[in-house]
């Protein structure tokens, strides 16, 4: 479905951030065509807000989303990436800093949003952390102070883009429907079942509007 839908392949012998390390290789390349797909039928100032998910957990809605959002800054865009996957967060290894705060601390009162951002290597590119792994995931991405959270960013960034858990497992992407514009599905090309993105799709239909599904291939 959706006119962004793509296949991506990459081998296992790149790093996770290929498209900022191998900027001419075959799948930087792909991941720049996923975006012209993009940008030519999402308006970014309609949907400025995006939540990224997958049915089922190791589909590759990390790498994808982080190689996603390295090539939206190579082109100027301001993008923030969160890394709202609170149950197994990652994107601190991939962008290789520390995750001793971030997004739980800062719905926790703990601290204050422009404290735990990070600028990444990639210009225009930042990153905030999940920060510590919380006892209820959902619970604290059901607070309020989450949409409050993403006020403040949308008047800094073009774009926020939203890494969560899997949807077929966790409440969590559902939760942050709530909040989100649009919302991308990753399925795993040979493992996802379509079944399992149809339902997906339709347990998440009632909240936010689906902009897509990008196929990743692993090799
Ligand atoms: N296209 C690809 N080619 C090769 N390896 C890949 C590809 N996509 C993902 N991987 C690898 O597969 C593993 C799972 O990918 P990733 O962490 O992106 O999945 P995820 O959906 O975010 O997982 P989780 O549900 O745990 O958050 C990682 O080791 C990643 O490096
Ligand atoms: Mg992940």
């Amino acid at each position: 479905m959706g006119i962004m839908s793509k296949r991506l392949s990459h081998s296992t012998k790149y790093l996770n951030l290929v498209a900022a390390t191998y900027k001419n290789s075959k799948i930087s390349e792909e991941y720049r065509t996923l975006r012209t797909n993009f940008l030519s039928s999402i308006d970014l100032k309609e949907n400025k807000v995006l939540i990224i998910t997958s049915p089922n957990q190791g589909e590759g809605k990390s790498t994808t989303i982080s190689n996603f959002a390295i090539s939206l800054a190579q082109l100027g865009k301001k993008v923030l990436l969160i890394d709202a996957n609170l149950r197994s967060p990652s994107l601190h290894n991939s962008f290789r800093t520390s995750n001793f705060v971030g997004l739980s601390s800062v719905l926790l009162g703990k601290t204050i949003l422009d404290e735990v951002i990070v600028e990444t290597e990639t210009s225009g590119l930042s990153l905030l952390p999940s920060g510590p792994v919380p006892y209820s995931p959902a619970d604290l991405l059901a607070l309020s102070t989450m949409g409050i959270l993403l006020n403040k960013a949308t008047d800094k960034f073009d774009v926020i883009l939203i890494d969560t858990s899997s949807a077929l497992e966790f409440a969590d992407a559902k939760i942050l429907a709530n909040y989100g514009d649009g919302l991308i599905l990753v399925a795993q090309w040979g493992k996802t079942k379509n079944k399992e993105i149809a339902f997906a799709q339709k347990n998440l239909l009632n909240s936010i509007k689906i902009l897509g599904v990008i196929i990743n291939e692993r090799k």
